[in-house]
């Protein structure tokens, strides 16, 4: 039997969680957390995921506006926005939608964020404090994978985790996440020999690495929880993770669906890094 791990549940219970915060915060300081979101350009899939950003951050009751440059928009024009968020005293999280248009570079823009409004956790001031264990904020998606296990109750400490997939925004800060918990863990990636293998002798897997249907049954262990952040097309247009979910399902402890699985965690928890920096902020 596999328990399948319902991540709009958990996104609802975070949500929910978050809006008392934000209530309170409110009462507190008499203004509510602001999310700042920059969006560059007409990227379609970006406004889509700008748009829901937007309407998740009101229902919890945020502050905050989306702030929308032309796509001819230059690195200069960008960082100009970004210093005077920075100085914003009602701004609590900054976050500059990926991919810019070409007319800008990403690094020095995201570079110039204020660390205590990064709630993307990309400045690499953040990514240090995650890999020495010091307080600071943290990429949303891995958060919210790391979280579904903290809802299923998977220990940890001394298991084997396995996590395919090294990119800066989920592999490498999973790692880091998994590794601040005490598993034992493991980064597999496009040029990993003996993939199956590592597979094998996984207690969890997170597979971060962009490959349609790639992990089958055959390769994990009946005890696997199986954590899938894939979002990829399949031969039919339908979309699907890095885990091949009919093979899969029935054969291992619990599995994220997609969609349904890790997908609706990475806003949710990109709420609670606000509310996190709001507080942090205000000394809370
Ligand atoms: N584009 C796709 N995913 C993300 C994300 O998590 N953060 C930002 N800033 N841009 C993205």
């Amino acid at each position: 039997m596999t328990r399948l791990i319902d991540g709009k549940a958990v996104a609802a219970k975070v949500r929910a969680e978050v809006a008392q915060g934000v209530a309170e915060y409110r009462a507190r300081h008499g203004r509510a957390p602001g999310l700042h979101v920059v969006l560059a350009g007409e990227d379609p899939a970006s406004a889509v995921y700008v748009r829901n950003k937007e309407r998740a951050a009101a229902e919890v009751g945020m502050a905050g506006r989306v702030h929308r440059l032309p796509s001819s928009v230059g690195t200069e024009a960008l960082l100009a926005l970004v210093r005077e968020l920075n100085q914003a005293p009602e701004v609590d999280g900054i976050l500059v939608q990926l991919p810019l248009p070409p007319s800008a570079h990403a690094e020095p823009v995201l570079l110039a964020i204020d660390p205590a409004k990064d709630v993307d956790g990309f400045h690499p001031v953040n990514v240090g404090a995650l890999w020495t264990g010091a307080p600071g904020l943290v990429p949303c998606t891995p958060r919210g994978c790391l979280r579904l296990l903290d809802e299923l109750g998977v220990e940890l400490a001394g298991a084997r985790a396995l996590v395919i997939g090294r990119s800066n925004i989920v592999g490498k800060p999973m790692a880091a996440l998994l590794l601040g918990r005490s598993a034992t863990v493991t980064v597999a990636h496009s040029r990993t020999r003996g993939l199956q293998e590592l597979c094998r002798e996984a207690d969890v897997v997170v597979a971060a690495v962009g490959r349609a249907k790639l992990v089958k049954a055959s390769w994990l262990r009946e005890e696997a929880v199986v954590i899938d952040v894939g979002m990829n097309r399949d031969e039919a247009g339908k979309l699907c993770g890095d885990v091949d979910f009919e093979d899969v399902h029935g054969h291992v402890a619990a599995l994220t669906p997609v969609p349904g699985g890790v997908g609706p965690m990475t806003i949710a928890m990109l709420l609670e890094n606000t509310l996190r920096a709001a507080r942090a902020r205000a000394g809370d």
